[in-house]
């Protein structure tokens, strides 16, 4: 359903997104990496955007987000925000482009701000380094995600897309952490493959919105990848995933019906084509 005739919501902002904790209300996320499709998610009323560096797997055909560039990321980021100049972006900043130091943490955080225009960056990771850079990002203005649980940036450290925080070790570690992110000022977490209990225990634990990916309905917010609900890619078939429509199969009807029609002449038909007068 269109909003056209609605007056233009405000854009919502970190404060929106606490209160929205506190007052129980669920926060939507989806992630999206191009103008027409953030055009719809901006008609359709999600709470916030984020453009995720999973693009380089769905959208570039990496096979891990590890290639992504800050260029990439900054380029999709740029097609978002022409899509959708009213909602809160964030934008994650792509591997290697916050580990080395504060400075390119900063640097390259604040390219994400003045050259494509997002509210908020995200990062992996809540060992003492990782909320390091947040501390610093956040001390210059910068809002920031924080994303624990399994960090697709780090998955051949972890050997794979697995749950992460299962055994009490594991779990004791990600509330630490989490409770590490909270305190060096993130404003959201994402808690991506976490069992729910761990999620729930996690979400009740800090001030700030979680926002679950694969870890159950007790996060204050979910996200997914946008192409990954619509059935884009079908043989993309974890678990946690709800798809919402079959773009995939939509789409090949649609070409398909176009080979044939060209193949037939059936089009273009006389109602396609011009004629000489105006
Ligand atoms: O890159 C991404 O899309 C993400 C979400 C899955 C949370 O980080």
């Amino acid at each position: 359903m269109s909003h056209h005739s609605d007056p233009a919501p405000r854009k919502l902002t970190v404060r929106a997104f606490a209160e929205m904790k506190t007052r129980g209300i669920p926060i939507t996320v989806l992630t999206c990496s191009d103008f027409l499709f953030a055009r719809i998610l901006e008609e359709e009323g999600v709470d916030m955007i984020l453009v995720g560096d999973s693009l380089g797997q769905v959208v570039l055909g990496y096979d891990s987000t590890i290639p992504v560039t800050l260029d990439e990321m900054i380029h999709h980021a740029r097609a978002v925000r022409r899509g959708a100049p009213g909602l809160f972006l964030v934008m994650d900043l792509p591997f290697l482009t916050y580990q080395v130091s504060n400075e390119d943490a900063l640097r390259n955080a604040g390219r994400a701000l003045k050259e494509a225009g997002v509210e908020a960056v995200k990062l992996e990771g809540g060992h003492p380094t990782a909320c390091d850079r947040v501390r610093a990002l956040v001390q210059a203005g910068i809002p920031v995600m924080g994303h624990l649980g399994f960090v697709p940036q780090s998955v051949h450290t972890l050997g794979g897309h697995r749950v992460q925080g299962r055994g009490p070790g594991s779990a004791d570690r990600l509330r630490e952490e989490a409770r590490a992110l909270e305190e060096a000022g993130c404003f959201a977490i994402v808690l991506e493959l976490v069992p729910g209990a761990v999620a729930d225990e996690i979400s009740a634990s800090v001030s700030v919105p979680t926002i679950g990916i694969g870890a159950g309905a007790g996060c204050d917010g979910q996200v997914l990848v946008l192409q990954d609900m619509l059935g884009l890619n079908p043989d993309f078939t974890p678990r946690f995933l709800r798809r919402y429509a079959e773009l995939a199969s939509a789409t090949r009807e649609g070409v398909r019906g176009y080979l044939r029609d060209v193949r037939n002449r059936s089009y273009p038909g006389p109602e396609h084509t011009f004629g000489e007068e105006a």
